[in-house]
């Protein structure tokens, strides 16, 4: 099969591959009709390259039709249509049962002091073949998989694999009181979706910032109050408050990504809640800078959130943390 294969910094290739096999009696192979691009694959195209090796195969955003299942599948048949969440987890041990797919006992990477495996990322994630890929060997066919039905195109479905349910989970966490203000920074996919999520469940002012025209006037079209950080900069802070008759936002939202300078972030917010989709990698460079950052803080609340399963509660591997004074 044809494969996008990591090789090294800013070096990723299409290339021919073996196809993958079954292992295990509850393993599928589906074949990859649509599949995702994250902002995190570009932490794998830069800073994350210790962590892989050459050949292997990226992507954990994929959706398809199953190709084939083994002996022990009885919840799908060959031909059945599929998005499959970017967290391997097992759906039937105690985290799991819990709602926290993201840190599933089954798949978890114990040495390595992660969470559950990921399609497509790194060493520190099981390093299990990814979905951009012609085929894709999922395990708990019984499980993991979502059936979704026939008719409507890719697009209605692929985005339950990760981008929706981790947007959902950073409004989730950021508890917006009703009717109440969020900033939402970098209008990304994820970002974006948050907006649009925010602005869906009640929030009657969705602020929302980046640096990227394209990305700033579909934010202003979906009802969103965009905000250019070239043009504001330091005075971002101030534009906001601004916007909140002096107050600041309820909450923040940060969807920008670790590689990217946060230091207007980190002004925004005043006394509100902090609701943050990254990489766990950055979980304890993170974790200092929010004791520092957020030392007004009186409660501070830190879980992992669950796997993405679904556009209901339920995350990723990534570590959204809440603060609220
Ligand atoms: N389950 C998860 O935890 C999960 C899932 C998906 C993505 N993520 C993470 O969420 C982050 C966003 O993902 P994405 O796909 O939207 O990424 P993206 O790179 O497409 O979007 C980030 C946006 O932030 C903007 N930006 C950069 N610096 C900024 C600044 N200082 N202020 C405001 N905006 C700024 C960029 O212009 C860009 O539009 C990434 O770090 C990604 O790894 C986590
Ligand atoms: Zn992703
Ligand atoms: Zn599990």
């Amino acid at each position: 099969m044809r494969a996008l294969t990591w090789h090294g910094r800013r070096d990723v290739r299409v290339e021919t591959v073996p196809d993958p096999v079954l292992k295990e009696p509850t393993d599928i192979i589906v074949r990859v009709t649509s599949t995702g691009i994250c902002g995190s694959d570009l932490h794998l195209y830069e800073v994350m390259g210790p962590y892989l090796d050459a050949g292997d195969i990226l992507g954990h955003e994929p959706m398809g039709i199953v190709e084939e299942i083994g002996p022990g599948v009885t919840e799908l048949a060959v031909g059945d249509r599929v998005v499959v969440p970017f967290n391997v987890s097992c759906g039937d041990c105690f985290m799991c049962d819990t709602g926290l797919h993201s840190q599933c006992e089954t798949t978890q990477n114990r040495d390595q002091g992660t969470g559950a495996s990921l399609f497509g990322y790194t060493k520190l994630y099981g390093q299990v073949p990814g979905g951009q890929a012609e085929l894709l060997r999922v395990p708990f066919g019984n499980t993991l998989p979502i059936k979704v039905p026939e008719g409507p195109p890719d697009d209605r479905f692929v985005y339950l694999s990760d981008v929706l349910p981790t947007a959902w989970q950073a409004v989730e966490y950021a508890a917006i009181p009703p009717g109440g203000t969020v900033t939402v920074l970098g209008l990304g996919p994820i970002g974006a979706m948050a907006a649009r999520i925010a602005l869906h469940r009640g929030a009657s002012l969705v602020v929302g910032v980046d640096l990227v025209p394209e990305r700033l006037s579909r934010a202003a079209r979906d009802g969103v109050k965009a905000l250019d950080l070239r043009r504001h900069g330091k005075d971002l802070g101030d534009a906001v408050r601004d916007l909140t008759k002096g107050r600041g936002t309820d909450a923040v939202i940060d969807a920008v990504g670790m590689e990217a300078h946060r230091r207007a972030a980190w002004s925004r917010p005043r006394s509100g809640a902090w609701a943050c989709c990254r990489t766990p990698s950055a979980r304890r460079s993170w974790r200092r800078r929010a004791s520092t950052a957020w030392a007004r803080c009186t409660r501070r609340s830190t879980s992992c959130a669950g796997a993405a399963r679904s556009p209901s509660p339920g995350c990723t591997a990534a570590l959204p943390t809440r603060c609220r004074s």
